[in-house]
């Protein structure tokens, strides 16, 4: 009796060491640089991760090549997590590129790897100064995106530190700033809806050069003379479920308590919650993909008229 005893414990104890990464390791022991190694830091006992933006002609053996290289968006730094997750929290404070910061991107995001990839965004369009940034955010499932959403903050995002966060779950996925849901998409794939729960999803932040693009339509273009531009990471915690490849599809989503993100607490708002998440869109949601009608020729995506919370 007591060996089985002991046998299920060891079990189940094995079976959270092989869903949980170890929750409060360190940047190093988290992620490496894809790019921009050189320029980024990392500090603060590996809690603190800062991604760097340069203008590279310092560097420069030919103006016009580090012109394009820059343009190109090299002279900025990247990182991917080691492991890949399927469901779960994914937890980071970031405290963005302060002053002029038009034309960069700071990317915050999960995705898989494929042509039909599944992907979660956060991505923080840079802005002149004064002006506000524009929190962007999208779902990918099975390759198909096209579900943005449009963000103001409600607070100075480059003063300090604030806590981003994706909840991933086989109900639904929700975006949280300072623990306030700022939006919701559910699984509805019972109605034809792809939803990503099928494929492992890594880490990755960077910062770079998107100035033909991001600030006003490419209208606004990046001020050198205010590089180096620089983000800060902090206090990365993927609670989340390691993938090991397609058993994982399984054992990430079953229902039991060393999944935690299968509580039914998270499968949808609490009331308090879905206040909150209202006053956030009643106020700051600049974009929203279900009112872009003309995108859409009045064919709107079917998730638009289902209930998000
Ligand atoms: C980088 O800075 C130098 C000197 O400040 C400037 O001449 C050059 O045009 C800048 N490069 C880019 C790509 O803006
Ligand atoms: C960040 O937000 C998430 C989601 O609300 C929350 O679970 C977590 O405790 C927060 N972390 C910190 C450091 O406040
Ligand atoms: C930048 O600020 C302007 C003026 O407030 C605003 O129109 C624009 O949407 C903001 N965001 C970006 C990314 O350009
Ligand atoms: C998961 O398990 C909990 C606790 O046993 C239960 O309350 C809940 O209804 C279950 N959820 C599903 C989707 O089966």
């Amino acid at each position: 009796m007591a060996n089985l005893r002991g046998l299920f414990l060891a079990l189940a104890i094995s079976l959270i060491a092989l869903n949980l990464n170890s929750v409060e390791a360190t940047f190093p022991e988290n992620v490496y640089f894809t790019w921009g190694a050189n320029q980024a830091t990392i500090s603060s006992n590996g809690e603190d991760l800062q991604l760097v933006l340069t203008n590279l002609s310092v560097k420069a053996p030919s103006p016009t090549l580090l012109t394009i290289l820059a343009s190109l968006g090299f002279s900025g730094s990247g990182i991917q997590s080691y492991n890949a997750y399927l469901f779960g929290s994914i937890e980071m404070l970031i405290k963005l590129v302060p002053g002029n910061s038009a034309g960069t991107v700071t990317a915050y995001y999960l995705s898989s790897t494929g042509d039909k990839h599944d992907e979660i965004d956060f991505e923080f369009l840079g802005n002149s100064s004064g002006d506000p940034y524009t929190v962007h955010t999208n779902v990918f499932a099975q390759g198909v995106g096209g579900k943005e959403q449009q963000f103001k903050l409600w607070f100075d995002p480059t003063a300090d530190y604030h806590n981003y966060t994706i909840h991933w779950n086989p109900s639904e996925i929700v975006w949280f700033i300072d623990e306030l849901p700022i939006r919701v998409f559910r699984n509805y794939e019972s109605k034809g809806i792809g939803y990503p729960n099928k494929q492992g999803m890594w880490l990755y932040s960077s910062l770079w050069n998107a100035d033909n693009w991001c600030t006003q339509g490419g209208r606004v273009k990046i001020d050198w003379s205010c590089a180096p531009f620089k983000a800060g990471l902090r206090n990365y915690r993927p609670r989340a479920c390691r993938w090991y490849g397609q058993s994982s599809i399984y054992s990430c989503a079953v229902n039991a308590s060393y999944n935690w993100w299968t509580s039914p607490v998270y499968s949808k708002l609490s009331y308090s919650q879905i206040g909150q998440m209202n006053w956030v869109r009643n106020n700051y949601i600049i974009y929203n993909y279900c009112t872009d009608y003309k995108r859409f020729n009045w064919n709107m995506p079917a998730e638009c008229s289902l209930e998000q919370y």
